[in-house]
């Protein structure tokens, strides 16, 4: 009977294993077909929800480095609230205004798609309503001058054990080291960052560019660091905190300069024009003038109307492989034989009269002719767009890159919606919150006060500004 028993027992136990090593290679199968994740969505492309959904973001930002990158994650589909001063709100709110009396386009263009809360972080309630908004959000965001943030008592600790989930991301304008300490705006940052000494011509000061490198730029690189410490966050359950140096920003936008200066060691940088002019080149990467970064030559050319129109150049490259149809086009045809033009390297010593005779040409046409026929013949060249032709560009409009939104106190407005296209996720375009205009939704609604204890902070002062003095008691 026992030895009955123990056989059954061992050919149930066999069976057992057999089934468990089943499962687990089933299991196994799924998981590596899946990689771990949910199956496919059956919705319709597009709507299957925004990609940031459920990420909501504490952005204590202001100006322009952290408000660009929190419009970008708010664009993204991230619940996205804006702590401000009461009374003052966003400095840019009353720069450059434009509008008496409404928010200026500077704020509204970098604070798209956020809800507004007024709080004062030095307030005692206010802290509480802080520390309560650290409790419920994924990330905080923040530019503030070195040091403010712990001057509010929000230091990485405190955070950290309020919500150890919660990712901390900084702009700051340097890095550890000798400035570190420093308050930075976007043009310091260019100087700092290599961009300003390489920009520009060469008999000329350095230049700083139109484009918002130090601040847009550094607010881009902090929005990639915000995404992928989610990420981790996924596997590790805790945040971490993200810091992006607006020096540091700049510098990899300006990295083809860091190549050129250890390039220059081994000899003279042979597609800078300054080459071909036999001007020896210094210590340090110099100023380009227009040169083309890569290795292709490209110059910015005079186009018909070029006398009364500021815009009317073009850029034009004479890329290698469509040299020959270069020459036709400009009526040389001798130069695709020619020794002394038919080859790059030829070609480089005399970049100038190549660029004075194509220009010959290009002034016959507008800069949409010159276009049109040279990417006929798949000759790169790009057109010198002015901000008034790119805000009437309707491709731009269609694609959802420029993006009119209405707005209760300026009416309509033109902002840069997301450059960034998903093809299942929806940009969400709003116009920016006026001040303070959800605090009322946000103490109710994501934090949970009642009535009773919103009527209470109302009345501390935490979340309205003060009381401006009388004439009587100012004097
Ligand atoms: N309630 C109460 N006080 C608030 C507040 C609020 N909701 N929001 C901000 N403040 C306070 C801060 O606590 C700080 O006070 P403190 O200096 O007494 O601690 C004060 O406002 C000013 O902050 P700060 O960041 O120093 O502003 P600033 O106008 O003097 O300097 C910058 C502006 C941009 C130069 C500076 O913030 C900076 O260097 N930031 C980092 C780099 C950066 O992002 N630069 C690019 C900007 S586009």
């Amino acid at each position: 009977m026992a030895k009955r028993k123990k056989a059954a027992k061992a050919k149930s136990k066999a069976a057992a294993k057999k089934t468990a090593k089943k499962v687990v290679k089933f299991t196994a199968k799924k998981l590596a077909a899946s990689n771990g994740l949910p199956r496919p969505s059956a919705k319709p492309w597009g709507q299957a929800g925004r990609a940031l959904d459920g990420v909501r973001i504490l952005d204590f930002t202001h100006v322009q480095s952290g408000p660009t990158c929190t419009q970008l994650l708010a664009y993204m589909g991230a619940d996205c609230i804006k702590v401000e001063r009461p009374g003052i709100g966003d400095i840019t709110r009353g720069q450059l205004r434009d509008v008496k009396g409404a928010d200026s386009l500077y704020f509204t263009m970098l604070n798209g798609s956020k809800r507004s809360i007024t709080i004062d972080s030095k307030h005692a309630k206010g802290k509480e309503i802080l520390d309560r908004l650290v409790k419920l959000c994924d990330v905080l965001v923040e530019n503030f001058a070195p040091g403010a943030l712990d001057r509010m008592g929000l230091t990485w600790e405190h955070i950290h054990k309020l919500n150890p989930r919660m990712i901390v991301a900084s702009v700051k304008g340097f890095g550890p080291g000798p400035y570190e300490d420093c308050k930075v705006y976007e043009n310091v940052a260019q100087c700092a960052g290599g961009s300003a000494s390489t920009t520009g011509f060469r008999d000329g000061p350095p230049l700083v560019t139109g484009s918002q490198i130090g601040d847009s730029g550094t607010g881009l690189h902090l929005a990639l660091g915000i995404v992928s410490a989610l990420y981790q966050r996924n596997r590790t359950g805790r945040g971490q905190r993200v810091l992006c140096a607006m020096q540091d920003g700049v510098l990899n936008l300006a990295r083809v300069k860091l190549r050129d200066q250890q390039r220059l060691k081994h000899g003279p940088l042979t597609e800078y024009s300054q080459y071909g002019e036999g001007v020896p080149f210094g210590k340090a990467t110099p100023r380009a003038g227009n040169d083309s970064g890569g290795g292709q030559p490209g110059w910015i050319l005079k186009c018909k109307g070029w006398e009364s129109d500021p815009d009317a150049y073009i850029y034009f490259i004479t890329q290698a492989p469509v040299w020959t149809a270069i020459c036709d086009l400009i009526g040389k045809p001798e130069w695709k034989t020619d020794p002394d033009y038919a080859t790059p390297p030829a070609r480089l010593p005399r970049l100038r009269g190549i660029f004075d005779a194509i220009e010959q040409w290009t002034m016959t046409k507008t800069k949409f002719e010159v276009m049109e026929i040279c990417n006929k013949q798949d000759i790169p060249v790009g057109p010198i767009l002015s901000m008034k032709e790119i805000a009437e560009e309707p491709s731009l409009r269609a694609t959802g890159t420029v993006v009119e939104v209405d707005h209760p106190t300026r009416g309509a407005y033109l902002t840069v919606g997301n450059p960034i296209k998903l093809s299942d996720s929806i940009a969400d375009v709003r116009r920016s919150p006026l001040l303070g205009e959800h605090t009322d939704e946000i103490l109710r609604k994501v934090l949970g006060y009642s009535d009773k204890e919103v009527a209470e902070i109302k009345a501390s002062g935490a979340i309205t500004a003060p009381e401006k003095p009388t004439k009587a008691e100012a004097a």
